[in-house]
């Protein structure tokens, strides 16, 4: 029999009992991190921001919502229910884990605007971008050629760490029953904190999400939402138009 606490040969106790104890808090940090309901707010007031506004709600989170008409926000907060709060634009970001820009690609320099965006509001807030800044109908991006509706925002909202996410479905995806196959979302950012918590929003309303990379890649992800707008216009069904693995 070894001697109170002698080392089995291989084995380290010293350090696997340190590594217990050091780790045990940290993981319990991550899983109550993880399982925290966020408060998410959403600039806009339209169909993307009552979808997932609806499915964050179902998954347990806080929903406070801002739109240019405070009387549209007052009425997608009732719709929505719960302790949903309607609140003026620049209050949207206060003390929220993500903010949500679920407004039409024309009124966002507007709707940043009018949240204080400018003036640093968002700072260090993830600022998730869903919008697609394309043509209606035809799907041709609006922005230039070297750049991406994502990378602007990032630019009209200094600080703020920006995520593409939630551009290439439609927003009934979202408010899908339980059960439903997941569907992957594709998404990038620069910060891995708001990558983190991007995703666990992804994963809460159904999707699974993959990280492409860095917000440079986003141009990618908004063309990709063009290409399956085109398709959508043109009459195909854009799912049978990329060969499955
Ligand atoms: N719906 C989808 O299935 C879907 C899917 C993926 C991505 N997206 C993207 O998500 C974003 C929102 O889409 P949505 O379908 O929710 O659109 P929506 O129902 O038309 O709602 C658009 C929102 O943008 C606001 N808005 C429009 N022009 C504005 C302006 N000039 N200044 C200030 N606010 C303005 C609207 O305010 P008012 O009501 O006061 O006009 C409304 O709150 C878009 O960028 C879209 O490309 C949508």
């Amino acid at each position: 029999m070894l001697a109170h606490g002698a080392a089995r040969p291989g084995r380290h106790p010293r350090r696997t009992h340190r590594s217990v104890r050091i780790g045990l808090p940290t993981v319990a940090r991550m899983i109550d991190e993880k399982t925290r309901a966020k408060r998410i707010g959403i600039l806009g007031t339209g169909t993307l921001a009552e979808a997932l506004g609806t499915g964050w709600l179902r998954a347990g989170h806080e929903v406070v919502v801002g739109g240019r008409s405070p009387d549209k926000a007052r009425a997608l907060a009732d719709r929505l229910g719960g302790d949903t709060r309607a609140v003026p634009l620049p209050e949207v970001g206060e003390g929220c884990d993500a903010v949500l820009l679920a407004v039409l690609w024309s009124g966002v320099e507007d709707v940043l605007r009018a949240a204080g965006a400018d003036r640093g509001v968002l700072a260090g807030t993830a600022l998730i971008d869903p919008t697609n800044a394309v043509e209606h109908g035809v799907g041709a991006l609006l922005t230039g050629p070297d750049e991406s509706a994502a990378q602007r925002v990032a630019a009209l909202a200094p600080g703020a760490r920006v995520v593409k996410a939630f551009h290439l479905f439609p927003a009934a995806a979202w408010t899908r029953p339980p059960g439903a196959d997941p569907v992957t979302v594709a998404i990038c950012g620069d910060d891995a904190e708001a990558l983190r918590v991007t995703g666990e929003l992804v994963r809460d309303v159904g999707g699974v999400p993959a990280v492409v990379g860095p917000l440079q890649r986003a141009r990618q992800l908004e063309e990709a939402a063009g290409f399956v707008i085109a398709l959508a216009f043109a009459g195909f069904d854009p799912a049978t138009a990329v060969p499955h693995a």
